[in-house]
C-alpha cells in the first residue's frame, strides 16, 4: 500500500506551477461524447479521476489518446450508451456523463454513482431537471435506465440549490435539445464557464454561464474542437496553504487569481502577504505564527469553496487564536479533523460548525487520508509538524493532485512516496 512520508518544519520557498482543473476536465471529457470529430483537450491533469473518465469514454466506443496532459477523444462512432457499475463506481462524479450520453444516443444506462466520504451524494436535482428536458428515467436496483424519443426538449428549469454537477448535466443535455432552455439558480463556478466556453466553441449557443441564469439555445450538431482546461483553483489554494503553514514564501504560476477571490482574503486575515499578478500569486507567510480566521463559511462560488475548507483548516490549526469554520455545502466534510487531532490539532465539531483552537505546534504521526481534500489537509499539517508524518490511503489524494510529492519537493519539502 503506498504511503507519503513527510518530515516537517521546512519553510517552503520557490515557485510551483498549478496543473489543469480536475473539476473542469471531468465534465469536458463527458462533453466530448456530444462532439462529431476528434476533440483535443490540453492541460488535462494526469489524475486517477481523469483516467476513470477516459475508461468510460473508451467503453462507450470513443477512441481515446493521452499524451501527458493532452487528451484526444474521437467520439464519431459510439457503440452504446451503457456504463457498467464497475466503471461508475470508480468516481462519484461519473453521473455527469448521463446528460451527454442520453442526448447523443437517445438512451443511457448507468448505475447510481457510489456515495462518497462526504456524506450522501444525492442526484435528485440532476434527475428532476433531466426529466423536465424529456428524459424518461427508471430507477431500479441501483440502475438508471433512461430513454428519450427523438431529441431532448428545451425547458425552463430552476435549481433549488446551485448544484455544480446538476448544472453541468443540464448544459450537456440541453446543448443539442430542440428549443431553448433557461436555467435559473445555476452554479456559477469557473468550471461551469469553462464547460460553456468549450461547448460554444463546438457550435453550442449558451449565454450567461458564470451568472445565476443560463440560456441554452439547442443546436442540431456539435463539432469537435481544441480546448485548454482552466487551472485548478483548489490545487492552487492547497499549495498556498502549504506555504502559509510552513512559514514559507511561494509563488504559484499558471494560476487564475480571479478564481481565488473567495479564498485569498482568508490568507490575508491569517497575516500572509499576497502579491497577485496576471497568472500568478505569491504568498509570504508572516514572521511567527499565523493569525486565526474569524470565521470561514463555505458557500457556492464566488464564496469560499468547500473544497478548500480542509487544507485551510490544517493551516488554521497552528494559528494564534481560535478559528471557526461552517461547512454549508456537504453533510459531513470534517472527517479530517480526527486525523489532524492525532497530530495535536485541537478541533471541536458541532454539526456544521468546527471550532479550531490554534496550537503552537503539531507533531508528526501515522494518519490516513479520509477523502481527497482531507488528505490534502494532512499534507499541509505534515509539512508544518515537528517530526515525521506517515499518510496512508493516499489513493484519495492521487484523485485530485498530480504526483503531489514531486510538485512540493522542489520547494524544499521533505516528502516522499513509499511502498
Ligand atoms: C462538485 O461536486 C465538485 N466535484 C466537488 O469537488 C465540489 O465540492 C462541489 O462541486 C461543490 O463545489 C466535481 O466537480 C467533480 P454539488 P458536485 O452538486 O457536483 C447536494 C473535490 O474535492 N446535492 O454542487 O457533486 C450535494 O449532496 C470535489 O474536488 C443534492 O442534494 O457538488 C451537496 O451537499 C468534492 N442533490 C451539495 O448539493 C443533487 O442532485 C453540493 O453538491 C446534487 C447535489
Amino acid at each position: 500500500m503506498e504511503r507519503l512520508l513527510i518530515t516537517g518544519q521546512v519553510p517552503l520557498r520557490g515557485e510551483i506551477d498549478v496543473h489543469g482543473a480536475k473539476n473542469s476536465s471531468l465534465p469536458l471529457l463527458a462533453a466530448t461524447v456530444l462532439c462529431h470529430g476528434e476533440t483535443v483537450l490540453h492541460n488535462c491533469p494526469e489524475l486517477s479521476d481523469v483516467t476513470a473518465a477516459c475508461e468510460i469514454l473508451s467503453y462507450l466506443g470513443c477512441k481515446v489518446r493521452r499524451e501527458g496532459r493532452t487528451v484526444a477523444v474521437d467520439a464519431r462512432n459510439l457503440s452504446g450508451g451503457s456504463v457498467p457499475d464497475s466503471l461508475m463506481r470508480e468516481m462519484r462524479s461519473s453521473i455527469v456523463f448521463l446528460g451527454a450520453i442520453a442526448a447523443r444516443m437517445g438512451y443511457a444506462k448507468l448505475s447510481f454513482p457510489g456515495g462518497c466520504e462526504l456524506g450522501p451524494r444525492p442526484i435528485d436535482l440532476h434527475l428532476h431537471a433531466l426529466r423536465k428536458l424529456g428524459l424518461s428515467i427508471r430507477e431500479e436496483h441501483g440502475v438508471l435506465d433512461c430513454t428519450v424519443s427523438g431529441r431532448m426538449q428545451g425547458a425552463n428549469l430552476t435549481l433549488s440549490f446551485p448544484s455544480v454537477g446538476a448544472t453541468e448535466n443540464i448544459l450537456l443535455a440541453a446543448a443539442t435539445a430542440e428549443g431553448t432552455t433557461v436555467l435559473t439558480n445555476a452554479a456559477r463556478e469557473p468550471e461551469i464557464t469553462d464547460l460553456a466556453d468549450f461547448l460554444n466553441r463546438c457550435g453550442a449557443k449558451i449565454h450567461g454561464a458564470g451568472e445565476g441564469v443560463i440560456t441554452i439555445e439547442g443546436v442540431d450538431r456539435l463539432e469537435a474542437c481544441e480546448h485548454t482546461v482552466i487551472p485548478d483553483r483548489i490545487v492552487a489554494a492547497t499549495y498556498l496553504c502549504c506555504a502559509a503553514a510552513t512559514g514559507g514564501d511561494v509563488r504559484i504560476r499558471q494560476a487564475e487569481p480571479r478564481h481565488l477571490a473567495g479564498i485569498l482574503p482568508v490568507f490575508e486575515e491569517m497575516g500572509c502577504r499576497l502579491d497577485v499578478e496576471k497568472t500568478a500569486v505569491r504568498l509570504t507567510a508572516p514572521e511567527g505564527r499565523l493569525r486565526a480566521v474569524r470565521d470561514v463559511r463555505t458557500m457556492p462560488y464566488p464564496g469560499f469553496p468547500t473544497d478548500a475548507q480542509a487544507p485551510v483548516m490544517a493551516a488554521a490549526a497552528l494559528a494564534d487564536g481560535n478559528s471557526i469554520f461552517v461547512e454549508n455545502i456537504f453533510e459531513s466534510r470534517y472527517k479530517h479533523a480526527a486525523e489532524l487531532a492525532r497530530m495535536g490539532a485541537r478541533i471541536k465539531l458541532e454539526g456544521r460548525v468546527a471550532l479550531v483552537e490554534g496550537v503552537p505546534r503539531l507533531y508528526g504521526a501515522p494518519v490516513a487520508a479520509t477523502d481527497l481534500r482531507g488528505g490534502a489537509a494532512l499534507i499541509v499539517a505534515g509539512l508544518a509538524a515537528e517530526g515525521e508524518t506517515e499518510i496512508r490511503d493516499i489513493k484519495h489524494i492521487d484523485r485530485g493532485y498530480e504526483r503531489i510529492e514531486e510538485c512540493l519537493a522542489p520547494l524544499g519539502a521533505n516528502i516522499r512516496r513509499a511502498e
